[in-house]
């Protein structure tokens, strides 16, 4: 019984310290597998001995009972709100004031930190145990929402107290939010299971928090930064700095980014600076934070009744505005995905005029209810096109009419399907103008058909001048068409003629890659080579059950394939190419697929092999290769000057081989 007590103990530590250094020092040592290890170990000894479960543990952190309605918290200090700063000018204006409230004109030193866009809350731990966390409300008191904070990972339940000792009451205020990449998953997983949408990560975490059942809230992957004092006993500071740094010794995450400025100038420089980063950030913020860093110059100069004199938020420029839906339009891509897009009357977000933004599809239009001639909130953030919110209902014309995407595809007429699984309409015609130059660009490019003599200007001008529709009209290009072309000598024609010719030389798998059928990577065109030993007739033909009998073949795989088969027109083109004289090598011989399910990522200048190589021996044996380092990979193999990837392997755990390595992990694989 003591060694259990005793593991249990240990795994306890492990998983605090491992969470520690992951969401407190940024500094993760341990794969997301390995920590999962540790955590099912400690689930299951806790299953054994119920008896040594304590509140405290890891494996708490969900199971309280759904809620009938949240309890009231009246906060000991109110949670007061901050002062904002539209310029630059307005943020000296403040450091002006306080310079002459305290009679001094000598530089004050601030804290300056991003202003998070989320939902602020308190932790109240006594004794250094988490007891409980309300939201902000009316300041004054807010809603219970205790259960909800504990399934949050970064929220230590038990205060660290290696570093420093522990007050026995600490009030702690943060912000909870949902990181940028966080939110795009749950919105596409929304999306998958038919609920609607997040407007924006704020509402997400909102949204999240003031679930009555915890165990939804535990699904959502909320974040936390601590960033202001409640009251505190038992301990003292100087500094609000003191403070932060006192903070993440308890085990408490604070903002990596937070910094001392000098005096207003850094400040402000600070400010702009995280302005040009804010679309960098893996978070939404929407200004910063300046605090002054001394507590008792805080003291003196006090409060206002709403907010405090010492410190204000400077916000950054908006990056919503809003404008009228002149009308909305249909736009087909590549992929002939069907999406709508509003033309909107010019308006200024964000320093950026906007005249467009994307309705994204018929489903988002239906549940904003958007028509032509509405008013609307646009928001634009980053790159990313601009987006509609919502419309302003009370500004509606009279007559509006609820918008429909159009039936057939607005450039080339063919019927618009959607398919089962999606939001999207796509329009199926591979000859559709608006396609098959995407289409084109992608037949020809390196890893498919590999016709380097045709680019992505060429294939403009040939589809322009209406000299090819589908792919295979390729084939029948000649040297005098070529050479009449703008800008094509008799050279570059016959160097196009002549790459044309050579390709048809090629593989199976790069000939099925090449056809673009969705969800047909160049991975699973070589899946299916395999699976078909290279008979392109069996592939042809072959039912759904058999696609999907074929490992790491699935149905929404299996479904596009046959889909792909039954349009009359595919048919056409892949018979067109046989008959202009496509070839296949010989099927190659099958290794033991011996890594399949790994993937790996090569980065830096290898000796050994050559990149292309040292793909093709692992991809041979059935691995996978990616060119971005992800909690998907399993070995990086690393060459002489590897930086950002190796890097980020390294951080995440990932294993990381030499080039030696990786030579003798194939030789492994051969025995
Ligand atoms: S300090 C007395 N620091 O902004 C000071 N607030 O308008 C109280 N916020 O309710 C807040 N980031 O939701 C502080 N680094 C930060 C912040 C921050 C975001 C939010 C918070 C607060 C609102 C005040």
């Amino acid at each position: 019984m003591v060694a259990v007590t005793e593991k249990i103990k240990s795994l306890r530590q492990q998983i605090n310290d491992h969470n520690y250094r992951y969401y407190v020092l940024d500094d993760p040592v341990i794969s997301d597998g390995e920590y999962d290890q540790l955590f099912r170990e400690l689930e299951q000894l806790e299953e054994l001995h119920p008896e040594l479960i304590v509140p405290e543990s890891p494996t708490q952190r969900i199971g309280a009972e759904p809620l009938e309605a949240f309890g009231t918290v009246t906060h000991r200090l109110p949670m007061m709100s901050l002062a904002n700063a539209m310029s630059d000018d307005e943020l000296s204006a403040f450091d002006e004031r306080l310079k002459k409230a305290i009679d001094n004109m000598a530089d004050i030193e601030y804290v300056s930190e991003p202003k998070l866009d989320g939902l602020a809350v308190e932790l109240i731990y006594e004794n250094g145990t988490f007891v409980n966390g309300s939201t902000r409300g009316d300041g004054t008191s807010g809603e219970d929402i205790t259960a909800n904070l504990k399934t949050i990972n970064a929220i230590p339940l038990a205060l660290r107290h290696d570093k420093r000792s522990i007050p026995t009451l600490l009030e702690v205020r943060g912000e909870v939010f949902i990181r940028k990449s966080d939110f795009t998953s749950l919105n596409n997983h929304r999306e998958k299971s038919g609920e609607p949408p997040f407007a924006n990560p704020r509402n997400a975490a909102a949204g999240s928090l003031r679930q009555l059942d915890p165990k939804i809230t535990a699904t959502r992957s909320l974040s936390i930064y601590c960033y202001q004092a409640g009251s505190i006993i038992g301990t003292k500071f100087n500094t609000h700095w003191e403070f932060l740094q006192s903070l993440q010794d308890w085990g408490l995450p604070v903002n990596p980014e937070v910094q001392i400025a000098a005096g207003i100038k850094q400040a402000i420089a600070y400010h702009q600076q995280l302005e040009t980063r804010r679309n960098d950030l893996p978070y939404e913020i929407d200004g910063s934070v300046i605090k002054v860093n001394s507590l008792s110059l805080q003291n003196t100069v006090g409060v206002r009744s709403r907010t405090p004199r010492w410190a204000i938020a400077g916000k950054f420029k908006a990056q919503q505005a809003t404008t009228v839906i002149n009308d909305i339009i249909s736009s087909v891509g590549r992929t002939g995905a069907v999406t709508p897009v509003a033309k909107l009357e010019a308006v200024e977000v964000g320093g950026v005029t906007v005249t467009n933004a994307t309705l994204h599809n018929q489903d988002e239009i239906d549940r904003k209810d958007i028509r032509i001639g509405d008013t609307v909130v646009v928001e634009r953030s980053g790159d990313v096109i601009p987006k509609v919110i919502k419309v302003i209902s009370a500004k509606r014309p009279a007559r509006t009419k609820p918008y429909h995407l159009p039936a057939s595809c607005p450039v080339c007429g063919h019927e618009l399907h959607r398919p089962e699984d999606e939001v999207v309409y796509r329009c199926h015609n591979h000859a559709c103008p608006a396609q098959i130059k995407g289409h084109l660009q992608h037949f020809v490019s390196k890893n498919a058909m590999d016709i380097d003599g045709v680019g992505e200007k060429l294939i403009e001008q040939l589809v322009d001048q209406d000299l090819i529709h589908t792919v295979n009209d390729l084939f029948h290009l000649d040297q005098a068409t070529l050479a009449g072309l703008e800008r094509m000598g008799e050279k570059s024609a016959s160097n196009a003629l002549a790459s044309i010719t050579s390709a048809k030389a090629t593989t199976f798998a790069r000939f099925v890659f090449a056809l673009g059928i969705r969800h047909v990577g160049e991975h699973t065109a070589k899946i299916i080579e395999q699976a078909f030993q290279g008979d392109f007739e069996k592939f042809r033909y072959a039912s759904f059950d058999e696609l999907e009998n074929i490992d790491e073949i699935g149905p929404i795989v299996a479904e596009s394939i046959i889909r792909f088969w039954q349009d009359g027109a595919n048919k056409k083109i892949v018979e067109a190419c046989f008959e202009m004289g496509i070839t296949f090598q010989e099927h190659p011989e099958m290794l033991p697929q011996t890594l399949a399910g790994k993937t790996f990522v090569f980065t830096g200048s290898l000796e050994i092999y050559t990149r292309k190589a040292a793909q093709e021996l692992v991809e041979s044996r059935g691995a996978r290769t990616s060119s971005s380092v992800s909690k998907n990979t399993d070995h990086v193999v690393a060459g002489a000057g590897a930086g950002s990837k190796l890097a980020k392997a390294k951080e995440m755990g990932i294993s990381v081989l030499t080039e030696q390595e990786f030579e003798n992990l194939l030789k492994e694989q051969e025995l």
